[in-house]
């Protein structure tokens, strides 16, 4: 993917319609969706994960008001809310709205003080896809809310705000993985992140390979509530195996020996949870290993394997998806093929060798087409840098 001229069109586009908006200049923050190369369903049990930011972004300009007023205005849904500050009564309002007065709730109630703004929101990264578009939003406004306030918050520290926001204005109990990476990325590396310790390392992403996104264009409507839904699975695992396990807080304490010897402690479903999120954090800090010695096919192979028990152990996968890897498997030049994501639809990440990439991905998108009747969009792409202030000297350069 090109990463400059996009940005530069992107940059000028918010700028006017700020402008034309608010009559005012604006400074331009920026903050990028996310794929995950491994480590699903990891996030919420204290586990390890390993995404990238991606070059698609949610920008936010940003302009002061004399007033206490918060005034965000969506460039997509065309719509505007007004909200006072300081008054301790920001609610959620069921809107899309709620991921960015979300975050200015979560500052306030961390003490922090806001000044009155005007945003513009325009968001690019794909709704629905699993790339993070909500994270984009939290995250890129967090930065506009806290620069333009004078406000000087370590990355990590709102990263977490932003998790909290979705969490409790949202309703979304995700975990810190997509507002992680949003905040931390960084151009051609992946980040393996330890989400319990919030401790992380970069992982070069060799230039012999390409990610190639593919989206199934779907999204089934079960999503959210399911997500919540394994999320108690797993709470569930801890509590009854806590019973034999006195010390352990989360999944991410239980061996996969000690998962085996007290398996009669759980239900079938809550052990399939379990024994995923067991595998899938080895697999992360194996594939961790794998990339940094350049050993692409192993890596490939913990993918292949990370997909399989999303279908079968995490049960989150869905027909699109297994049918969108299924493809990809049968292409050449690929390392590894994977949904990614919180599931039920959205998109898979193929590691695939760069001289294919391209055919790669029209063969997946066509073959696909042909079985579903639904047009596949892939995306080309190598790791980006996360959230910013843009300056437009800086991508004109
Ligand atoms: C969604 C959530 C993340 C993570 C993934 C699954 O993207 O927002 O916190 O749990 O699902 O790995």
């Amino acid at each position: 993917m090109d990463t400059l001229y996009p940005n530069m069109t992107g940059w000028k586009t918010i700028a006017e319609k700020f402008r034309a908006k608010f009559d005012a200049n604006p400074r331009v923050y920026r903050a990028p969706g996310r794929v995950n190369l491994i480590g699903e369903h990891t996030d919420y049990n204290d586990g390890f994960v390993l995404p990238a930011a991606i070059g698609f972004y949610c920008w936010v300009a940003a302009g002061p008001r004399r007033d206490d007023k918060l005034v965000v205005y969506s460039d997509e849904f065309r719509d505007q809310v007004e909200v006072g500050l300081s008054t301790g009564a920001l609610r959620p309002s069921r809107t899309w709205s709620d991921y960015s007065v979300g975050v200015a709730a979560q500052l306030e109630k961390g003490g922090f003080k806001l000044s009155g703004m005007n945003l513009l929101i325009h968001g690019e990264v794909p709704i629905g896809a699993g790339l993070s578009s909500s994270a984009s939003i939290e995250v890129a406004t967090a930065l506009a809310l806290t620069q333009e306030s004078g406000l000087s918050i370590g990355r990590t520290q709102l990263a977490g705000i932003c998790q909290q926001a979705e969490n409790e204005f949202v309703g979304m109990r995700c975990g810190i993985m997509d507002q992680f990476i949003s905040m931390h990325g960084r151009a051609n590396r992946a980040l393996m992140l330890d989400c319990r310790s919030l401790q992380f390392e970069f992982v070069p992403i060799p230039e012999s390979v390409r990610l190639v996104i593919c989206n199934t264009g779907v999204k089934h409507k079960l999503a959210g509530g399911e997500y919540n839904r394994r999320r108690e699975e797993c709470e569930e695992a801890v509590r009854s195996l806590a019973k034999a396990l006195p010390g352990i807080h989360a999944v991410r304490d239980v061996s996969r020996e000690q998962l085996e010897v007290h398996s009669e402690l759980l239900s079938e479903v809550a052990y399939k949870r379990a024994l995923h999120v067991v595998n899938e954090n080895e697999r992360v800090l194996n594939g961790m290993e794998a990339l940094q010695t350049g050993d692409l096919q192993r890596f490939g192979q913990y993918m292949s394997e990370s997909h399989l028990s999303l279908r079968d152990l995490f049960e989150v996968s869905c027909p699109e998806l297994d049918l969108m890897v299924e493809l990809a498997n049968r292409q050449s030049g690929l390392y590894g093929a994977r949904m990614t994501g919180g599931g039920f639809g959205g998109a898979t990440i193929n590691l695939v060798d760069a001289q294919c990439a391209a055919p790669f991905a029209e063969s997946v998108s066509k073959a696909y087409r042909d079985k579903t009747g639904i047009a596949c969009t892939t995306h080309v792409c190598m790791p980006a840098d996360g959230a910013s202030l843009v300056e437009p000297a800086e991508i004109a350069r």
